[in-house]
């Protein structure tokens, strides 16, 4: 079997042909991280364009003090989506004695491998992880913290990838399956100048064009399509009155795709959206966050306010 193969994932036939079948087309950002698309998404993170990361993580790192002070001993620190366990490393580092760590993922031996890595550095720590979808509500009743208090953790702006309503109906289902007393550390990038986001998402190197063209990729591989690959560009858009950079693949000539006996074309010079990144300004996140049940209690940033990180009660 060649070492590309992975079973293909249920679901994303019928979701590409539905996206590809919509008007205008687009592509879940969902299917962006197979192993592939992680190992790419894993050097943007390390290149000059892409500020969010860094960024992030030197407010961490510069108010670990404050936000431990700020959270209290005992946290039981429950993360949404556990690919970011270099921030997860130092948010327990900063913590006063956490008592326990829930990663939920959708990805059963993505979470063990985290787990079981975490575990031999944190050898006191309860980690329990929890195989689940975060975008749907998690049953949390077994996880320790039952009782209240526990601490969610959303950072890397993730939450920008969903649309309003999106934001709406997480910060709902995570305020009741946190349960009592509940907090929650997030991490949001902030509106600014789009020439800093546009590179940010088109970067000289490439890699971001690597990782959007990935998915068609991936989907010849899963899903044996025969998407013609070169007939995409990949392009960075910033849409001001969404307030969101948008990666988009654009059909370079009139092209077309196989899928479960559907024949699906593209003019030239048509795109399919494949992402959204929302910039967010404080006003705006405190209305989606009002109206989920949550608000801002502190917010660190970084000296240019490009991120903020910010506690929720
Ligand atoms: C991991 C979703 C936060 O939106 O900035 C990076 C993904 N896309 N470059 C982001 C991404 C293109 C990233 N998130």
């Amino acid at each position: 079997m060649p070492d590309t193969y992975s079973p293909p994932e249920s679901g994303m036939a019928a979701d590409l042909l539905a996206g590809l079948t919509a008007t205008p087309k687009t592509i879940s950002s969902r299917w962006l991280y197979d192993r592939r698309g992680s190992e790419l998404f894993e050097e943007i993170t390390g290149l000059e364009e892409y500020y969010p990361t860094r960024t992030e993580h030197a407010i961490f790192q510069d108010h670990a003090e404050d936000m431990a002070e700020a959270i209290g001993p005992g946290a039981v620190l429950v993360e949404y989506g556990a690919g970011a366990l270099v921030k997860t490393r130092l948010v327990l580092d900063a913590l006063e004695a956490p008592r326990a760590y829930v990663p939920i993922d959708i990805s059963g031996p993505f979470l063990r491998d985290a787990a079981a890595g975490l575990q031999a550095d944190y050898p006191g720590l309860d980690i329990h992880p929890v195989v689940a979808d975060f975008t749907e509500e998690v049953d949390l009743s077994d996880a320790p913290g039952a009782e209240g208090g526990r601490v969610g953790f959303f950072p890397g702006s993730t939450i920008g990838n969903l649309e309003n309503h999106e934001i709406v109906a997480f910060f709902r289902a995570a305020r009741s399956s946190l349960g009592r007393n509940a907090r929650f550390l997030l991490g949001v990038d902030l509106k600014k100048d789009p020439a800093i986001l546009v590179p940010a998402y088109d970067d000289a190197r490439g890699v971001t064009a690597a990782f959007n063209l990935n998915l068609l990729e991936r989907f010849n591989r899963e899903l044996g399509t025969d998407f013609d690959v070169s007939a995409f560009a990949h392009e960075a858009r910033w849409n001001e009155d969404e307030g969101r950079i948008e990666m988009h693949l654009v059909a370079r000539r009139d092209t077309s795709v196989r899928l479960d006996g559907h024949e699906i074309t593209f003019r030239a010079g048509e795109s399919v959206r494949t992402e959204i990144s929302r910039k967010f300004e404080f006003a705006a996140l405190d209305r989606l966050l009002d109206q989920a049940g949550w608000r801002r209690e502190n917010t660190w940033q970084d000296e240019k306010g490009y991120f903020a990180v910010t506690l929720l009660v």
